[in-house]
């Protein structure tokens, strides 16, 4: 299949260094070097969106317009269906200046006390940005419900409550790489590699 994406160089508009790697991963059987955002001393935009996908393209745009180069950004955050999408977007602000994620957790439980509700998802929106402006945005899921008291000590953020639809331990008790193939990152990486590189170099 030939391959859509015509660059040999793509920049991760974050300065997680965890994620930088994990998209670099992803995008090497491509042939497709990545260049972090840090490397290239770009500074971070606020996230002034109201969607997953507006704070991604917003990532995404400033990234490709400082590197000239094609640049990648994500966002992401827990939706819970009772208490009208929040935290969503605001997902990592729940935590405070601390990211104190307990303090996040509790928020959620206490506002959803005496809700039958407890469905969730968790939402990742990839934006690709074009130094010529152009941008495509890929969004994934996972969905599940929120679970009390909080449980197991691996992963990050929300997953110690939230249990995905199937599975009976909650994100922070399976194990990264089974979490890493089912999450709501990994289907958004799938719906991208898909659209832009196709099958990986021979
Ligand atoms: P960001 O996309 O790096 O801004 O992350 C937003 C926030 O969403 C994180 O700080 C976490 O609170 C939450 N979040 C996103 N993905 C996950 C996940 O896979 N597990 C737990 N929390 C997550």
């Amino acid at each position: 299949m030939a391959r859509l994406f015509d660059h040999d160089r793509l920049v991760i508009a974050s300065h997680n260094p965890g994620k930088v790697s994990e998209i670099a991963d992803l995008v090497r059987p491509f042939g497709v070097e990545v260049i972090s955002a840090a490397d290239l001393n770009l500074d971070e935009p606020e996230e002034t969106g109201t969607t997953f996908a507006d704070n991604a393209l917003l990532k995404a745009h400033a990234a490709a317009k400082a590197a000239n180069l094609p640049a990648l950004a994500d966002d992401s955050g827990l939706v819970v269906n009772a208490l009208a999408g929040a935290p969503g977007v605001y997902s990592a602000r729940w935590a405070g200046a601390d990211k104190d994620f307990m303090v996040a957790m509790e928020k959620v439980e206490e506002l959803l006390r005496g809700s039958e509700d407890r469905s969730s998802m968790f939402v990742c929106a990839l934006a690709l940005a074009w130094p010529d402006g152009h941008a495509d945005v890929f969004e994934g899921f996972i969905e599940g419900e929120i679970t009390w008291p909080p449980r197991g000590d691996m992963g990050f953020g929300y997953d110690p409550i939230f249990t995905a639809d199937g599975e009976d331990i909650t994100f922070a008790e399976m194990e990264p790489a089974k979490k890493h193939t089912i999450s709501h990152r990994a289907d958004a990486f799938q719906k991208l590699v898909s659209a832009y590189f196709g099958e990986p170099n021979a």
